[in-house]
Formats: C-alpha cells, sequence, structure tokens
C-alpha cells in the first residue's frame, strides 16, 4: 500500500490568456490532496472523502458502475472517478501492467472546482501512489506528462499544462504551451478567500474564446496579460513583492475586462486590497471559487473572515514540494 501526495496551486499570473499562448505563472500551496493505492486482485474500489463532499465508495469492475448506495451528487462522483480512472489507465500503461486494479482512497484539503487545482492534484497523486505500489518508478516529467494527459482526457482536450506541471514539481513554474519550467520564487505570504462556490471552466473559457473573436480589444487584454506576467516575473526575480501585488491587481483588472470575475470575486479582491494587501486576484478559471491575495501581516484574511459573500478564508504558503511519497 502506497500514499502519495500533490500539492494544489494558485494562479500568480496569467490564466486564461495562457490558453492562446501567452506565459502564466503557477505557484504550488501548502494544501494537499493523498491518494492511497493499494493493489487488489480483480475489480476497482475507489472511496473519498473532504472533497467538498460527505465521502463516497464506489466499487465496480470495469464493466458496470452502478453504484445506488452512493447518495452524493452524480457529477461528483463522475468527476473524481473519470479522474482516477483515467489515472489509473496511466498507472497501467507506465508500469506495462494493463491488468492491474486498486483499491485507491483519496484525502484532500483542496476545495473542489474552486480554481486551486484538486483535479490536478489527485491526478499526480494518484500516478505516483499507483505506479510505486506495483513497483515502478517513474520520473517527476513522466508523472507531470501522464496527470496533464489525465486531465486533457477528462476535460476534452480543454487543459493546458500549468496545474498538473505546478502540482507535480511544487513550487513556482512558468507555463508557455509545451514548455513548462521551475523558476526561483521568494516567499510568497497568501491569503485565499474562497466563496464557496465553483465556476464553470469550459463556460468561462468559452466566452473567452467568444469575445476575443469578437472583440479585437479582448485580443489586445489577453496580449496585455501576457506582458503583466512577464513583468512579474522580473518582480519575481527581484524579490519585488510590492511590484508583484501591484501586478496581481492589474492581472484581476484585464480579466475582469474578459468577464470571468464575479460580485463575489470582486467583493472578496477589493476588501483584501481596502485591508491593504500588496495586491489581490481571483485566481483560475473564475465565475466563482477563490481569490488570491498576497499580504504578510494578519490585515487580509481577518478583513476577509468579515466580508459577506466569503465563505473561507486561510493563509497558504508557497509550497517548493511537488508530489511526494507519503508511506
Ligand atoms: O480553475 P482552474 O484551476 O482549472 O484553472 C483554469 C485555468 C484556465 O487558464 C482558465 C484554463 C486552463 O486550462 O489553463
Amino acid at each position: 500500500m502506497v500514499t502519495a501526495s500533490a500539492p494544489g496551486k494558485v494562479y500568480l499570473f496569467g490564466e486564461h490568456a495562457v490558453v492562446y499562448g501567452e506565459p502564466a505563472v503557477p505557484c504550488a500551496i501548502g494544501l494537499r490532496a493523498s491518494v492511497t493505492a493499494e493493489e487488489r486482485s480483480a475489480g476497482m474500489r475507489i472511496q473519498a472523502s473532504d472533497l467538498s463532499l460527505d465521502g463516497f465508495t464506489v466499487e465496480y469492475d470495469g464493466e458496470g458502475r452502478d453504484h445506488p448506495d452512493i447518495d452524493v451528487p452524480d457529477t461528483l462522483v463522475q468527476a473524481a472517478m473519470g479522474y482516477v480512472d483515467e489515472a489509473v489507465t496511466q498507472v497501467r500503461e507506465a508500469a506495462d501492467a494493463p491488468e492491474a486494479s486498486f483499491e485507491i482512497t483519496i484525502e484532500s484539503e483542496i476545495p473542489l472546482g474552486a480554481g486551486l487545482g484538486s483535479s490536478a492534484a489527485v491526478a499526480a497523486a494518484a500516478i505516483e501512489a499507483g505506479t510505486r505500489e506495483l513497483g515502478v518508478e517513474i520520473t517527476p516529467t513522466e508523472i507531470a506528462e501522464r496527470a496533464y494527459r489525465v486531465e486533457n482526457t477528462v476535460q476534452d482536450g480543454q487543459a493546458s499544462r500549468a496545474d498538473t506541471f505546478c502540482s507535480t514539481m511544487g513550487g513556482a513554474v512558468r507555463v508557455e504551451g509545451d514548455d513548462c519550467h521551475s523558476i526561483e520564487s521568494p516567499d510568497l505570504p497568501f491569503v485565499i478567500g474562497y466563496d464557496g462556490g465553483a465556476g464553470d471552466t469550459g463556460a468561462l473559457v468559452a466566452g473567452v474564446r467568444e469575445r476575443r473573436k469578437e472583440y479585437e480589444f479582448a485580443a489586445d487584454t489577453i496580449e496585455a496579460i501576457g506582458d503583466v506576467v512577464r513583468r512579474g516575473e522580473q518582480a519575481l526575480t527581484a524579490n519585488d513583492t510590492e511590484e508583484i501585488g501591484n501586478l496581481m491587481d492589474f492581472n484581476h483588472g484585464l480579466l475582469s475586462a474578459l468577464g470571468v470575475s464575479s460580485r463575489t470575486l470582486d467583493s472578496m479582491v477589493w476588501a483584501a486590497r481596502n485591508a491593504g494587501c500588496l495586491g489581490a486576484k481571483l485566481t483560475g478559471a473564475g465565475g466563482g471559487g477563490c481569490i488570491v491575495a498576497l499580504d504578510p501581516t494578519p490585515e487580509t484574511l481577518t478583513a476577509l473572515e468579515y466580508t459577506h459573500g466569503c465563505e473561507e478564508a486561510f493563509r497558504a504558503e508557497l509550497d517548493t514540494d511537488g508530489v511526494r511519497v507519503e508511506s
């Protein structure tokens, strides 16, 4: 039996624009998803708890998927099972063990679908746990590639490499098309505000695509986000957290212009700014979910806790550890 974990992430800069080949900088945070894999003779069994739902168990033999005892929304079960199924396909391929079956247990501290990369973390941890359970060790680069295939398959070819690469490698990373690498970053004192909701990534990405087609200035906005990211990289290299904050504010404004913010995301961003944070923006697809602010003081966290529409606020440091074996 092997347990592996992988971190969630925030986008410091560049979501949405990354879909059009602009660079993005996601950063891993210290909230993790853990996956335990235990080989069994036949038939898959998946258990999950803390996935923003009460927990479920699914047993199936690879043929039928009837699970009448499960009392959670089908879509959540299907989403979680889709990622685990695809991860197991990748494990079988990597280990050259087409018949391997597992009991898989998922535990996650990362809110689902809220822009914090929960599915990428589950995919990376499941691939690491499954291959190790079969006695095979694959490189982080291969885990990142296989986790990307998982997301890309489940999301019908709509995934960028940002989430899965970041979750596998940990720390701050730069992603531009297929080119992904780790970059140096100072300690970043993140504060996260979560509105308890989730955006529909597919619909939000499609909305930006429409606007980009219709308005030249929307295409310019996407290019401007690319410019913000490039300036952000310089600020990271220079260890200039004040400038990083300014650029996060700018990035949020451009994402708002593209129509992917929401009333609660904007309220949380403004509450953080009024509390004196260095900068704040939505993270991920938008529409609902999380914002990320930069603040070394306790002020932003307190302000968010009292903000209407903010369901949860917490600190999250940059986590330099990517996917790792726990036991
Ligand atoms: O909300 P998340 O963490 O799935 O991030 C989506 C980021 C997008 O740039 C909007 C889409 C993508 O695949 O990069």
